[in-house]
């Protein structure tokens, strides 16, 4: 989604922009632009398509500025064209913003200007934000901003120049997040901070309703009320080569590859073998806090929404507490019953999905104990939960998730265990589950060394037109996520499917022409699988199996097989999971799709 970098120091801000703003590309946009201030001139740059165009736009325009702002804009209000490109100005051509977020009331305040004379050139919401600011400023940029968020409805990340104030970027969040690096004589805003951290890796994170006055000395941090903050630098610990591709082609090849270790990460000091439980210290609930629990309902978005359904038949099934699974956009607006015994899980890999904050502070509203399971530190989510458990799977760059995923559904586990211990699970069964979690890594890592395997089977079905995928029980969010990969990352309609369910609907689609993905792992319900593969077989369609190693039977009956380790039921999906993230990224890249962006998704969507 959106993204903003900006610059103040000695140097040319122009490369330092263009640089962050790549760093910004896997949040997926449509355009991208950047204003700076040179020799009393506000340049303004900006072009629809991908960063290169506007590079190339600026190429010869030899520009060097020790301010600038820049920005890539996924459309929302009006198409991705160069003139709804950021920055926008004002009419005067003096005060250049750019915006992540939406502005809700933008039409009153658009019919209100123009009475005053403003002239709108583009189709935007943040246009009039410029001619906002513009209309109040009187000589003090940061008081100008503030007096016009004031009037401002919806979210908003934004950073602000002025030609009058060429000493400062003003920037102000709410709802939209936005970081200050603190360099030596140079300093920083983005909205991520992958953007900048080839500079600086100590950060302000800054909170709702929050505006920054940046200079090239320093900054200051003030409430929209005016009231000064002592802004707490923090140090990101993440590193410049953990943002980068380390030698894979795409960023989500190499996120898959990462999974044995995002996966150790994850447990990493959390496992009590002497209990036959886990130890997760950021909870912030007491033993019998967590003894009470009587309910439980998982809220969530895209990927980490299966990862949810994943959590759901895990603690259920041991730990006996009922659960319930709501998309987070549904659950904000549903009025969700929420008694005191009932404790809600947000999970976001990234923590700022719009829709799942709002879901949390809606929760919190009633009064419901909220824990987080995020990656991004220091995230809107992670802030504002409760207590939470970190997945430490590490940036994750490539819009399609697939670390998070798994590492979502290992601190699942871990949860599992921990309210299950406090109920029925005894100390052997605790222990049998901590070791078939420990032998995870490695299975992950057998799956991996079929990544040539997988790439060939790829070859055989990635021009054909619709997939779907099937699987019972917990292999049931593994199908939907395994359709939501391939349909993200190719394009190709893909649906995943309770087994059974098949046969009261997409039964019909069946014929030689669609590939049916089936988990049919040796499990309790295998025999049931196996009578699906039977009846898709009899209509002629063709079958991938994810099957379990020595699974002979199967082999003589579909016309391909992956085959997985044998491990326990509890940890499978973690398995099964992986061969259907290669299988869509080779046909991703077999049909020429742009792996790590795919068209018109983002990668974290802060808005609505
Ligand atoms: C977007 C991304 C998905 C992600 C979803 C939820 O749609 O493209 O990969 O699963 O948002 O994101 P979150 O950061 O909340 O897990």
């Amino acid at each position: 989604m959106c993204g903003i970098v900006g610059y103040i120091g000695e140097k040319n801000s122009v490369p330092i922009l263009i640089e962050g703003l790549k760093k910004l590309e896997y949040r997926g946009y449509d355009s991208a632009g950047i204003a700076c201030i040179e020799n009393s001139d506000i340049i303004i740059q900006k072009a629809a398509g991908k960063i290169s165009a506007l590079e190339a736009q600026i190429k010869d325009k030899d520009i060097s500025a020790r301010l600038g702002i820049g920005h890539t804009r996924w459309a929302t209000h009006g198409e991705p064209t160069d003139i709804n490109a950021h920055p926008h100005i004002d009419d005067s051509g003096r005060i250049a913003v750019v915006h992540n977020g939406i502005i809700e009331n933008y039409k009153s305040l658009k019919t209100l200007l123009q009475k005053k004379g403003h002239i709108f050139i583009t189709d935007t919401d943040t246009e009039i934000l410029a001619h906002l600011i513009s209309e109040h400023y009187n000589g003090d940029l940061l008081e100008a901003v503030r007096i016009a968020l004031n009037q401002v409805d919806g979210t908003y990340g934004i950073a602000v120049v002025c030609l009058d104030s060429p000493d400062r970027i003003v920037a102000a969040r709410l709802g939209s997040p936005l970081v200050i690096g603190n360099g030596e004589g140079e300093n920083f805003v983005a909205s991520d901070v992958a953007a900048i951290l080839r500079y600086t890796n100590q950060v302000v994170y800054l909170e709702d309703r929050e505006l920054a006055e940046i200079t090239q000395e320093g900054f200051t941090v003030s409430r929209i009320d005016r009231t000064t903050i002592s802004p707490k630098i923090e140090d990101i610990n993440w590193s410049l080569d953990m943002i980068e591709k380390g030698g894979y082609p795409h960023f989500m090849l190499k996120e898959i590859m990462e999974q044995p270790t995002t996966l150790r990460n994850a447990i990493r000091g959390r496992l009590k073998f002497e209990d036959g439980s886990v130890r997760l210290n950021g909870l912030n609930l007491q033993y019998k806090e967590l003894c009470q629990i009587k309910r439980i309902l998982i809220t969530a978005c895209g990927t980490s929404w299966h990862a949810s359904l994943i959590g759901e038949y895990l603690i259920e099934e041991h730990a006996r507490i009922p659960v319930e699974v709501e998309y987070a956009s549904e659950f904000r607006y549903r009025n969700p019953i929420i008694d005191p015994d009932s404790l809600v899980l947000v999970i976001s890999q990234s923590g700022e999905t719009a829709d799942t904050l709002a879901a949390l502070r809606e929760a919190k509203r009633k009064g419901a104990t909220c824990l987080g399971i995020c990656n991004a530190v220091g995230s809107s989510i992670a802030r504002e939960t409760d207590g939470g458990v970190y997945i430490h799977a590490g940036p994750e760059i490539g819009v399609a998730s697939t670390k998070a995923f798994t590492s979502q559904i290992m601190v699942q586990s871990l949860i599992t265990i921990l309210l299950a211990r406090m109920r029925h699970m005894s100390l052997e069964q605790g222990e049998r589950l901590i070791e078939a979690i420990q032998r995870v890594p490695d299975q992950v890592s057998v799956m991996l060394e079929k990544n040539e395997e997988i790439k060939q089977i790829a070859e055989k079905y990635y021009q054909k037109d619709n997939f779907l995928y099937l699987g019972r029980g917990l292999n049931f969010p593994v199908a939907l996520e395994g359709a939501l990969k391939l349909k993200e990352l190719s394009y190709i309609h893909a649906e995943g499917y309770p087994a059974a369910e098949m046969k009261h609907g997409p039964i019909a689609l069946i014929d030689e022409n669609m590939p049916v993905v089936v988990l049919a792992p040796k499990d309790a319900v295998y025999e049931k699988v196996m009578s699906n593969i039977q009846e898709i077989k009899a209509r002629r369609g063709n079958v991938i199996a994810i099957a379990t190693e020595g699974d002979t039977e199967i082999a003589s009956m579909v016309n391909d097989v992956i085959y997985i380790p044998k491990a326990r039921d509890f940890v499978l999906p973690l398995i099964s999971i992986i061969p259907l993230q290669l299988l869509a990224y080779h046909i991703s890249v077999m049909r020429g799709c742009d792996v790590d962006q795919p068209r018109n998704l983002a990668k974290s969507v802060t808005v609505e």
